[in-house]
């Protein structure tokens, strides 16, 4: 590889802020990926990287992995982290809330119920802002993701990943990555939950400079023919939990059991972000099945968020 990894020698990412999975180039996605490996095989080069430096984590949601391993990622770099939770911008403005942390704090890295409050903590903050999650994108997992997808098959230009379930801010991430990396993207999903039409559009654009597809269908068994990755998530994410009851009788067919799991490819992985309602979304057969990747996931995500925040603080 000629590009440098060394700690001293990081690509500065060209945008400000991570809110979006197309905030970085796709030149940029691939560095990070790669940076992501050479930080995950010698993480101690990079012990020093962030000193001095302090970002801190504002959470409207609850979080497990998303929280530890940014305050993980931060420690093993030599920076720190402050965390706070609740609501951003009813105690008092947005705007406000990004200007106190903007004298304070390097970075900023925010989960949120709507898009909006990222674009607006980015907007009235000069400091780079991460999205932790928002109800359009989560572009930290589909990182992550990524990284671990190219350990279990390497090359992922004509891979297919096969996303079986919501249309959520986990598949929009990852169809907007997926693609730029020349997989092929299928979403098999129940009528009425189909991703956002306009990141679909923006996905297919992408997908035709690769020579990829995206295929958005109501018909499981087509999403996951010749799939090397069968991914899904929670049919209700977190701010839909008064729609579970109707979205259980939605997807009941979408649950990825070993029945759906048997139609991908005989080398397929089984992914999901976790956290995941077993005997929902995915049967506990598969979660805990040999090719299932869950916890690899799990694991890449701080290497990934790592190569993230090199990239873009120091
Ligand atoms: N996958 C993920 O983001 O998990 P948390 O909600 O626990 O952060
Ligand atoms: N789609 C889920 C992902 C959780 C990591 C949610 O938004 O709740």
């Amino acid at each position: 590889m000629s590009r440098p990894f060394g700690p001293d020698q990081i690509l500065k990412v060209s945008g400000a802020d991570l809110l979006s999975d197309l905030d970085l180039t796709d030149d940029e996605l691939l560095y990070l990926l790669d940076l992501a490996e050479a930080v995950k095989q010698a993480p101690r080069d990079y012990a020093q990287a962030l000193a001095g430096k302090s970002i801190a984590l504002l959470f409207e949601k609850p979080s497990l992995r998303t929280r530890l391993t940014f305050e993980l990622a931060i420690r093993e770099l030599g920076g720190g982290s402050v965390f706070v939770d609740g609501p951003i911008g009813v105690r008092e403005p947005l705007k406000d809330v990004a200007r106190n942390l903007d004298r304070w704090v390097n970075g900023i890295v925010a989960r949120v119920f709507s898009q909006s409050t990222v674009e607006g903590l980015a907007h009235w903050s000069s400091v780079p802002v991460i999205n932790a999650l928002s109800d359009a994108y989560h572009p930290c997992q589909a990182l992550g993701d990524m990284q671990t997808v190219r350990e279990y098959f390497g090359d992922l230009k004509g891979r297919k990943l096969a996303f079986i379930g919501d249309g959520n801010n986990v598949a929009q991430s990852l169809m907007l990555t997926a693609v730029r990396l020349g997989m092929d993207f299928a979403l098999g999903c129940p009528e009425g939950y189909t991703p956002d039409p306009d990141i679909v559009a923006q996905a297919e654009g992408l997908a035709a400079v690769e020579g990829a597809s995206v295929v958005v269908t109501h018909d499981a068994a087509e999403a996951l023919r010749g799939a090397h990755v069968v991914y899904t998530d929670v049919w209700a994410s977190m701010g839909q939990e008064q729609e579970a009851i109707e979205r259980k009788k939605a997807f009941h067919s979408y649950q990825v059991n070993d029945a759906l799991f048997a139609q991908a490819r005989a080398d397929a992985i089984f992914m999901h972000c976790l956290p995941a309602k077993r005997g929902e979304e995915g049967s506990d057969s598969v979660m805990e099945a040999k090719r299932s990747a869950v916890f690899d996931q799990a694991e890449n995500r701080l290497h990934a968020q790592k190569a993230l925040l090199l990239m873009m603080l120091t």
